[in-house]
Order: C-alpha cells, then structure tokens, then sequence
C-alpha cells in the first residue's frame, strides 16, 4: 500500500506540473478533472493513532478529531508532503497500532516512560504534562501523598494508572475507557478521586459543577509522538519538521489556541 502511494506520488508530481502549467491559461475540464485525481492520491498517508477523548489535545468537534495534537500532526503532515488521517482508538491500542504497522505514529498526548520505550520510539517532546488529581470540592484528600488507601479513577493504561497502580498498591484503582467516565465515577461518588492530565482535567473541571484540581501535581512528564521501533527515516523526518514548528512558533500558537494562559 506504501509502496504503491509512494509511485502514485511520483506519477502525481509530473500531472500536477502538468496541470498547472494548463491552469495558466484558460482551465479546462480535462485539466481539472486530473486536478482533482491527483488531491486524491497525490500524497502518501501519514496515519495518526490517537484516542480523541482527551481535550483539548483530540477531541470530537462533529465529526472531525481536533486538538492541540491534530493540528501539529497536520503541520507536520504538510511539512512532509504527506496527507494526515486519524485513526480514534482506545489508548491501550495505540502502541500494538504503530507496532504493527497500522499507524504510522501515535500521538494522543502520550507520554514517554521506560516501558513504552520498550515497544516503540519516540520522537523528540513537543509539550509538557503534569499528572494532577481531582477531588470533590472540599475533599479530605489535599495531596497526592492523601491518595494512599483511596479509590481512584484513571483511564486505562496511561501513566495516571501505571503510577497510581506502583505507588499506592493499597489503593482501589478503578480503571476507565475515558478520562469523562472516571470523572462521572467521581461526580457519583464512586471514586475518591480521578488522576489525569492537567489540561483535560482543567476541561472536565470546567465541565463539571463541584469539583477541583489539587494545587500540587503529582507527576511531571513529556509528551512526545510514538512509532515503530527502528523506523529511523520517519523519526528524523518528524523530529525536524516537529523543530522548524517549533522555532517558528507554529507549535506555540497551536497550544495557545486551545490552552488559555493562566
Ligand atoms: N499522558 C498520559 C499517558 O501517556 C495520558 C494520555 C491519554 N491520552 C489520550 N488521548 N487519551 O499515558
């Protein structure tokens, strides 16, 4: 499939230059309709696995996967002439997807730890989190330290349950599919607490009547975009585009975009 876009896209450039050399004088049916054939498969996939339930990084907006990540998966798309698709998963998924080859990346505000490292690369970070706690308004638990014996919502494989789960083995971790349903558990007093992203828990918190994010974070770490072991082409490529997007604010006016300042 690779292979095969890759030569469409060499057919494609030579239509392409062929077209536009026919669209400086008078367009013609004949040209546009190779136009609009060479849009379509011009431009080899770059396949994004991501699970667009973490705002404000993906998320639906109708029917389309926005966020923070979408969009710098997109500049990074269009600095490789390549064309972006998402693929929405569970975020267990992500990493058996990029292992195996059904996406090219993984990038859902992923963060890089031992154990992922393991089964795939990552590229350089292009955002920090911080894992932080929510809690009812006026809860007993004040600090990360106050979770120990408590019952505490996560999403499923994230570092918020892998941490939870090594640090506090007397906790009762109560694993979800998204972050909204672990803060649902909370709202229902199902749980103590919900540990999480910062800048999705800001959104749930917002969403939500009565809750709040503990002043002191919990954990410290870096996001970055996951791929196949050993696909050292595309990671360099990523890796340069992701720093010309970065020096030239690109990724920065993305951010702010969707994370207002404090
Ligand atoms: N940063 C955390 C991790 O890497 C949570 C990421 C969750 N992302 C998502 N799109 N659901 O485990």
């Amino acid at each position: 499939m690779k292979i095969y876009s890759r030569i469409m896209a060499a057919v494609v450039i030579g239509t392409m230059v062929f077209a536009t050399g026919c669209s400086s004088t008078k367009p013609t049916e004949p040209a546009k309709t190779e136009e609009k054939a060479a849009d379509a498969t011009a431009k080899e996939e770059l396949v994004m696995a991501t699970n667009a339930a973490f705002p404000p990084y993906e998320f639906y907006e109708g029917t389309d996967v926005v966020g923070i990540d979408a969009e710098i998966a997109a500049a990074i798309a269009e600095k490789l002439g390549m064309e972006l698709k998402i693929e929405d998963m569970e975020f267990g998924s992500i990493i058996t997807a990029v292992q195996g080859g059904k996406a090219d990346m993984g990038m859902a505000g992923m963060t890089v730890n031992e154990e992922r490292l393991v089964n795939v690369d990552f590229s350089n970070s292009y955002a920090t989190g911080y894992q932080v706690v929510i809690v009812k308004n006026g809860s007993e638990i004040k600090t990360p330290d106050d979770l120990a014996n408590k019952s505490i919502g996560v999403q499923e494989s994230t570092t918020g349950d892998i941490y939870i789960t090594d640090d506090y083995p007397n906790a009762d971790v109560q694993r979800y599919n998204k972050g909204t349903e672990a803060v649902q558990a909370l709202i229902q007093g199902k749980v103590d607490a919900v540990v999480i992203d910062r800048e999705p828990a800001k959104v749930f918190v917002e969403q939500n009547e009565g809750l709040e994010i503990l002043p002191t974070e919990y954990v410290v770490e870096e996001y970055a975009i996951a791929l196949a072991k050993g696909n050292t082409e595309l990671l360099e490529k990523i890796n340069k585009a992701l720093e010309e997007l970065k020096a030239d604010g690109t990724v920065q006016t993305i951010i702010d975009k969707y994370i207002s300042a404090e």
